[in-house]
């Protein structure tokens, strides 16, 4: 990823800081975003040679325009989301992300999220587990897996990351290579972090915080969450709207984006075989038209 000298950037995902240390060799300044305290320690020092280029805001993305040279009325040239957690966060099992490693049931990417992933096992009715499995996890099991969990937590609360996992791989059995914990996971983890909902609000505030004629990058690796920047995006590069019974076409009051790929760009081959866990990765890009107001 490049973007030119003197554009202003947001990295609303700075994770490792790769993709900003990508963007300041090319000249540009960027304000890396991040709502995990580790994840920011780590990037600040990693990209500390390109002095004031670099800065940080720790918060959801949802917050970018509360971000201070925003607030100063500083609009930017572009916003890439590369959503998700990082490897680095995986691999921690003090994260508690990993239903491979011993470790607590935390999954929050950091201290703002309002729960952690032992609240919800623990403490949340099982109508909501079976919602959130079959909703953000799409697991076909979700009724048997909750149906476990609260039965399991009846007799003795869930502590560890290898309890869930047990419980879960006792309940469903092991079919194939992938892990019958696997969505699970991924489902509380969401639940944790309200990642669907912070991805909304960030949408809608992206015009707050683009320039005209900004570009806006996202890397999706979960289905629900690429569907609704597709249709986000389907909506917003979308001029007139028609609907049968209208006379005529009308215009479109949120038509504010061109689609710059019409289809979601998927990794290389290569890509994937240095980085295998960017297999199911799909990047949108688009750019905020410059209408008159
Ligand atoms: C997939 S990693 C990004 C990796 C990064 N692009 C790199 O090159 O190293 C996602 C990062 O975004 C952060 N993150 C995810 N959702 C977030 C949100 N809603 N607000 C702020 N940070 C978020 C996570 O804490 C994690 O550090």
């Amino acid at each position: 990823m490049k973007a030119d000298p003197d554009k202003l950037i947001i990295d609303g995902t700075l994770g490792g800081g790769g993709h900003s240390e990508m963007f300041l060799k090319t000249g540009a300044r960027v304000i890396g975003v991040d709502r995990d305290p580790e994840a920011l320690a780590h990037a600040r020092t990693r990209l500390a040679g390109f002095g004031s280029r670099f800065s940080t805001f720790e918060g959801n993305f949802s917050q970018m325009p509360e971000i201070p040279s925003v607030q100063q009325g500083e609009l930017v040239d572009g916003i890439l989301l590369d959503l998700g957690v990082s490897s680095r966060q995986l691999d921690s099992a003090e994260r508690g992300f990993s239903f491979m490693r011993e470790g607590p049931l935390d999954m929050r990417m950091g201290p703002s999220s309002p729960r952690n992933a032992a609240d919800i096992v623990n403490h949340w009715p099982e109508a909501d587990i079976v919602r959130i499995l079959f909703e953000y996890g799409e697991e076909s099991k979700a009724r048997r897996i909750a149906g476990a969990i609260v039965r399991h937590r009846a007799v003795k609360p869930f502590v560890t990351t290898l309890d869930l996992a047990n419980c879960i791989e006792k309940a469903v059995g092991r079919t194939g290579k992938t892990h019958p914990a696997t969505k699970a996971f991924q489902a509380i983890r969401m639940a944790v972090n309200e990642e669907l909902e912070s991805l909304a609000i960030a949408l809608n505030n992206v015009p707050k915080v683009l320039k005209p004629g900004g570009r806006l990058l996202i890397i999706t690796f979960h289905s629900l969450e690429d569907r609704m920047v597709k249709r986000f995006l389907k909506h917003s590069s979308t001029e007139f709207l028609d609907e049968p019974g209208w006379p005529e076409p009308r215009p479109n009051p949120d038509f504010q984006f061109r689609l710059l790929s019409r289809k979601a760009i998927a990794p290389s081959a290569g890509e994937i075989s240095s980085n295998p866990r960017a297999r199911s990765a799909k990047l949108r890009v688009a750019q905020l038209l410059n209408l008159p107001s």
